[in-house]
């Protein structure tokens, strides 16, 4: 049985056979509807979400399974003090898998640990978010056409943003990858990535405030909501949520090519003139997290098309 807490819990093949599955549901969706007849996905949900759990639920409806689970802490039994482990072990006697999203780092590992089902990590505080992370490949590799050499160009809250931390990590395995990274000094990446993934392994990154005088450089363009929740005071947050704002002046900078992802939920760091732009893809970002998940599951449940009952 096979968890997955960080991207890097997957291989590369594994990640590459994901992308790949979801590539072949996106062209043929009927064909894997009845794929998860008879299996449960829960989706345990300490913190809002809109775009994970619910395309999970989607996932697994689309594959013709069903779902259950919570949505916010507060209507749980973690409201009366239950611990995340007593709460899977009881889910894993209710489903066959199931997502976690949860404010503490590690709760879904600690979740995995006492699990006898799949655990996918749905979001842990400022740490790791991998299924985003494999919409976001997904995205680039359906977009772009490739996930090498690449210039990606990371801008706003670095420090809070997990799905920063995780797309990182998982584009480091690509032959080419370059990064800049773009954003106020207080909300610059975490040191443990700057010196034990980009530097250990020799990844060339610039830091830069300047997001203008960067865009022509770039492949890709990953935008980021300060993370309001992650302060710890909202001074700092009001000084620093407006930081970088995209808007139609700045993109004139770019190249034709360069795409703009976002894993939203946006506040203002994207202004809506842009979204008319064909190279604003977030919404499509979204749209394609759907099929990531479905391959997903389909992988962690070990079920193919031809497996079926
Ligand atoms: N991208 C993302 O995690 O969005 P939600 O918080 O809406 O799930």
């Amino acid at each position: 049985m096979k968890h997955v807490i960080s991207p890097l819990d997957l291989s590369t093949q594994e990640l590459s056979d994901i992308l790949s599955l979801a590539g072949k549901i996106l062209d043929d969706p009927k064909k894997y509807f009845g794929c998860c007849h008879g299996k449960k996905l829960a989706t345990l949900f300490y913190e809002p979400s809109t775009r994970t759990r619910l395309s999970f639920e989607a996932a697994m409806l689309n594959l013709g399974g069903s779902v259950l689970g919570f949505s916010s802490a507060d209507s749980s039994s973690a409201a009366k003090g239950e611990s995340v482990s007593d709460t899977i072990r009881v889910v894993s006697s209710y489903a066959d898998i199931c997502a976690m999203r949860h404010p503490k780092e590690g709760a879904p590992y600690v979740a995995s640990i006492h699990s006898s089902i799949p655990v996918i990590n749905a979001g842990d505080g400022g740490h790791n978010h991998p299924t985003q992370t494999l919409t976001d490949l997904f995205t680039i590799k359906t977009l772009k056409g490739r996930l090498d050499h690449l210039t990606i160009g990371f801008c706003g809250d670095l420090k809070f943003g997990r799905t920063v931390h995780s797309l990182i990590n998982a584009m480091v395995r690509y032959p080419g990858s370059r990064f800049i990274l773009i954003s106020p000094d207080e909300l610059r990446i975490p040191t443990y990535l700057r010196e034990e993934v980009l530097e250990a392994g020799n990844i060339p990154y610039q830091e830069t405030k300047a997001l203008e005088e960067v865009m022509p450089e770039l492949d890709i363009l990953y935008m980021t909501r300060v993370q309001k929740e992650r302060f710890f005071n909202e001074e700092d947050y009001i000084r620093l949520k407006d930081s970088f704002i995209l808007d139609a002046l700045k993109m004139q900078y770019a190249r034709s090519d360069m795409l703009v992802l976002h894993p939203l939920p946006r506040v203002n760091e994207i202004a809506t003139e842009v979204d008319d732009d064909p190279r604003a893809v977030y919404f499509k970002q979204a749209e394609l997290g759907v099929y990531v998940r479905m391959a997903l599951i389909m992988t962690l449940l070990n079920i193919t098309p031809h497996t079926q009952n």
